[in-house]
């Protein structure tokens, strides 16, 4: 075994997270977790993980559930087609290998929602198997590591980094290094004010010696974020509020929404032509509700909320007349469940 794994999983063994999944004899719950944790933290993760593992113990159940439950159930994780994809995967494992998930990395590779990095982690993690995996931390600690200079996020510097995430597994180990690799990374590689004074590593980091460590990784300049304004209406009869379910792909695929859409200026009087348009609607009468601001991954909105009354409503199977008391049992995204949870007048 070389230096790195060597020092590496010394230090795991005393330091390493105790996690629900981990040590777990399910590939299952291995499965669910590392799709959790692809962009949401660990933190946040554990609550989420173990009320699915409730709901949905096996892949047989969740193959079962109706897509409604599945996305309640990932309510506040954003992403939603992680669950979507996690539920169609599931379906396919389920009649196709027997309602277990295959050992052939191709195999594996086929189904929604598994890409390289969730392969390596499977196949590690949960079969024991020799493969690498790479993930945000894991890209920061072999670029300070090896010092890369390299864009870690260019084609040429992924190539870089998974030679190294496969250069010192070590036999029979490679779930152990590759985890104790996402603990440094979450611990003591952070991507601010790196704790290199207790890192198990700093001896052989390259970037510690040339002290390069805050410059590492290089990433490509971001793009500034686009904020969006948009106007929604609660349209409220007999104690039932109108949502609408938004299309199966896409953003929030799935979830239901307030009827809503971007304006140009000024909210209060383009919503009645921004929502009549977009749904097929009339709304007629308004007065403001609030504002809701969000900030998505590549845009941020600001949401201003008006109570309107209904001047006609199309039959549409994606419009429903919910019950404000059973608002909880629709699926919705960060936006749309504050404005449930505002005051809603019974119209
Ligand atoms: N991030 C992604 N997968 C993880 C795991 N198995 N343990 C800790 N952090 C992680």
């Amino acid at each position: 075994m070389t230096a790195l794994p060597r020092l590496l999983l010394k230090w795991y063994s005393q330091h390493g997270r105790t996690l629900p999944w981990r040590d777990h004899p399910d590939p299952y719950a291995v499965w669910v977790s590392e799709i959790m944790l692809q962009q949401t933290r660990v933190d946040t993760v554990v609550a989420y993980f173990e009320k699915w593992m409730r709901l949905f113990p096996n892949i047989i159940s969740l193959a079962g559930a109706s897509e409604r439950d599945v996305l309640n159930a990932w309510e506040g994780l954003g992403y939603y087609s992680r669950a979507r994809n996690l539920h169609k995967a599931a379906k396919i494992v389920s009649e196709k290998f027997n309602g277990e998930l295959p050992r052939n990395l191709d195999d594996l590779r086929s189904l929604p929602g598994i890409g390289r990095y969730t392969v390596g982690a499977i196949a590690s993690m949960a079969f024991g198997m020799d493969e690498p995996t790479l993930d945000g931390n894991l890209r920061r600690v072999f670029s300070r590591l090896y010092d890369v200079a390299e864009f870690a996020d260019s084609s040429a510097g992924e190539k870089i980094l998974w030679e190294l995430a496969a250069q010192n597994l070590p036999k029979g180990k490679a779930g152990d290094y590759n985890q104790a690799l996402m603990d440094l990374g979450a611990m003591i590689c952070l991507p601010k004010n790196p704790r290199c004074e207790i890192c198990p590593l700093v001896k052989i980091c390259k970037a510690r010696e040339h002290g390069t460590q805050d410059s590492r990784p290089v990433l490509k300049p971001k793009k500034k974020t686009p904020r969006y304004v948009h106007a929604a209406a609660v349209i409220v009869r007999r104690g039932r509020v109108l949502l609408a379910q938004r299309q199966s792909t896409g953003l929030l695929g799935g979830m239901w929404e307030f009827p809503n859409g971007r304006v140009a200026a000024d909210p209060f009087e383009e919503l009645e032509k921004t929502v009549n348009a977009a749904y097929n609607l009339k709304v007629g009468k308004k007065s403001a509700l609030g504002v809701v601001q969000h900030a998505y991954t590549h845009f941020k909105v600001t949401v201003h909320v008006f109570q309107c009354a209904a001047v006609f409503i199309p039959k549409d199977k994606s419009l429903r007349w919910v019950k404000i008391g059973e608002l909880d049992d629709y699926p919705m995204g960060k936006v749309d469940r504050a404005i449930a949870r505002m005051p809603l007048a019974s119209g």
